[in-house]
């Protein structure tokens, strides 16, 4: 795991990636708009990521773009294989309808890559979980081949959602919070509240702590920081009405203000 702390947006650096590759490496894993942050590479990040994995063709690289079409304040979306062509041949792009349309019981996921190593996919998948249904991959057919305008407008409600929640969040005595580009979450800082006590006397010593509190007393569900490698944080998840999301914060909120 190479860490991306929040002073550096959350998002793999060049040096970090080059000192990190050794001769055992075999994949990068890259998720843009990211889970659980919402950082979102730019064509310059990705292009400056690409020169380092150039030097070292050994590394393949997987790109998890499931959330490209969730994206804010009018950044474009971009994937290294399209950025940087020459790791076009060792780059597995994956994508899926769960985001973008809302599909995500239907279970369907999908692959573009090296020829060989599609192959190797379809085989061991053919021999494990068979294939997804064919009633999920004709709806996923639908989805990709009806019209796409109604994505702009979801994206626009989001980002509209990230606004209020990042206004409410702010207000929040004890958590800091960066502005997600793009995906559904956003990913506060807590570090002012570790240390703190319950009413009851419980010490908040870890985010995960802190979302088991928010759990118990506000009844309201975030996953700790901890779980993504990262922390002092929470994923607060905004894929839910501006009613729910509105009632969460409040008594998120308040739950925090009786922390001593
Ligand atoms: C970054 C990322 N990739 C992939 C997925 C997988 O979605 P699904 O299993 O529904 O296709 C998720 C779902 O949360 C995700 O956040």
């Amino acid at each position: 795991m190479v860490p991306c702390s929040q002073d550096v947006g959350f998002k793999l650096q060049p040096e970090a990636l080059e000192k990190a590759i050794t001769d055992k490496t075999k994949w990068l894993i890259l998720n843009s708009p990211s889970n659980p942050t919402g950082a979102v590479y730019s064509r310059d990040e990705l292009a400056a990521l690409g020169e380092v994995l150039l030097k070292h063709p050994n590394v393949l690289i997987m790109t998890d773009d499931i959330y490209e079409h969730i994206i804010f304040d009018g950044l474009g979306f971009h994937t290294i294989a399209q950025v940087v062509p020459g790791l076009k041949s060792r780059t597995l792009t994956i994508n899926g309808v769960s985001k973008a349309y809302a599909m995500t019981g239907w279970r369907i996921g999908y692959a573009g890559g090296p020829r060989q190593l599609i192959e190797g996919m379809a085989m061991l998948q053919s021999q494990s979980t068979s294939n997804p249904c064919s009633i999920s991959q004709a709806a996923t057919v639908a989805a990709l081949e009806g019209p796409q305008e109604f994505l702009a407008e979801r994206s626009a409600e989001f980002q509209r959602r990230r606004d209020f929640a990042l206004q409410a969040v702010r207000k929040i005595d004890g958590l800091t919070c960066e502005s997600p580009e793009g995906a559904f979450y956003l990913y506060p800082n807590c570090e002012a509240l570790i240390g703190k006590s319950t009413h009851e006397g419980r010490v908040i010593a870890t985010d995960h702590d802190l979302t088991l509190y928010l759990l118990d007393e506000a009844k309201v569900a975030a996953v700790q920081g901890e779980a993504y490698g990262l922390s002092p944080h929470l994923r607060i998840s905004i894929a839910t009405s501006m009613a729910k999301l509105s009632e969460a914060l409040s008594r998120i909120e308040n739950a925090i203000g009786k922390l001593r």
